[in-house]
C-alpha cells in the first residue's frame, strides 16, 4: 500500500488550496493508499537557521512539529504539496516546511528523500498562469535538487475567496485522476 503525505500550506483551512489537496488525497485513497493530512497552518514548524547540525549528526535542533514529520516523510511513497500564491512566491507557512528539508540534503539523510514522488497543488487569484510561475520553478528545482520527481501538478487560476475552487469542477477531476496516478506509480 502506498503511503501519501498532502501538506496543506494555506492557513486557511477548508479553503481552495485544502479542497484541492483533499481531492487529490481522495483519488489516491480510491486507490488504496494510505493518506494522512498535515495542515501546516496547524503545526509549529520554525525556521531553518543553517547550523548543519544535522549534516553532523542526522538529526535537527529544532525542537518543534518538524522532528515527528522527518520520518513520516521518510516512511511515505509520495508528497502533495499544496500552497496558494502569495506574492509570488508559496506562503511562509509553504517556505519554512521546505527550508527545513535541508535536513535531506545531509549525506546522511539523502537516502531518506531521494527517489520520493511528488505533486504540487497551486491555486492563486490572477487569471494568467505565469503567476504560479516562481512557485513552480521552486518546487522543480527544489526537487530536481533532492533527487525527487515531480510527477504532476495543479495549477488553479482564477480562484479568491474560499471555496472557489468549487466552481472548477474540471481541476478538481484532474486533481482526483492525479491523486489515482500517483497511488498507481
Ligand atoms: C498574502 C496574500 C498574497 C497573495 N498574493 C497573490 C498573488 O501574488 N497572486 C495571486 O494571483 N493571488 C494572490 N493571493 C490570492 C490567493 O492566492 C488566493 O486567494 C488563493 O485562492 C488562496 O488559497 P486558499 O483558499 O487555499 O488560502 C494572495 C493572497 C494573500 C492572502
Amino acid at each position: 500500500m502506498k503511503k501519501i503525505l498532502a501538506v496543506v500550506g494555506s492557513p486557511r483551512k477548508n479553503g481552495n488550496t485544502h479542497i484541492l489537496v483533499r481531492k487529490i488525497a481522495e483519488g489516491a485513497k480510491a486507490k488504496g493508499a494510505a493518506v494522512e493530512e498535515l495542515l501546516l497552518g496547524e503545526l509549529s514548524i520554525k525556521e531553518c537557521d543553517g547550523c548543519h547540525r544535522c549534516w553532523k549528526t542526522e538529526s535537527c535542533t529544532k525542537k518543534d512539529d518538524m522532528c515527528g514529520i522527518y520520518p513520516k516523510i521518510a516512511e511515505s511513497d509520495a508528497i502533495i504539496f499544496g500552497t496558494p500564491v502569495y506574492w509570488y512566491g508559496p506562503t511562509g507557512l509553504m517556505k519554512l516546511f521546505i527550508d527545513r528539508f535541508v535536513y535531506f540534503n545531509s549525506p546522511g539523510n539523502r537516502g531518506k528523500i531521494k527517489g520520493k514522488s511528488a505533486v504540487i497543488a497551486v491555486p492563486f487569484e490572477e487569471e494568467n498562469p505565469k503567476a504560479a510561475h516562481l512557485v513552480v520553478e521552486l518546487f522543480q528545482k527544489s526537487f530536481e535538487y533532492l533527487e525527487m520527481k515531480l510527477v504532476g501538478k495543479i495549477i488553479a487560476p482564477g480562484v479568491s475567496e474560499k471555496g472557489d475552487i468549487l466552481q472548477k469542477p474540471e481541476l478538481l477531476a484532474r486533481a482526483y485522476k492525479l491523486g489515482q496516478a500517483l497511488a498507481d506509480r
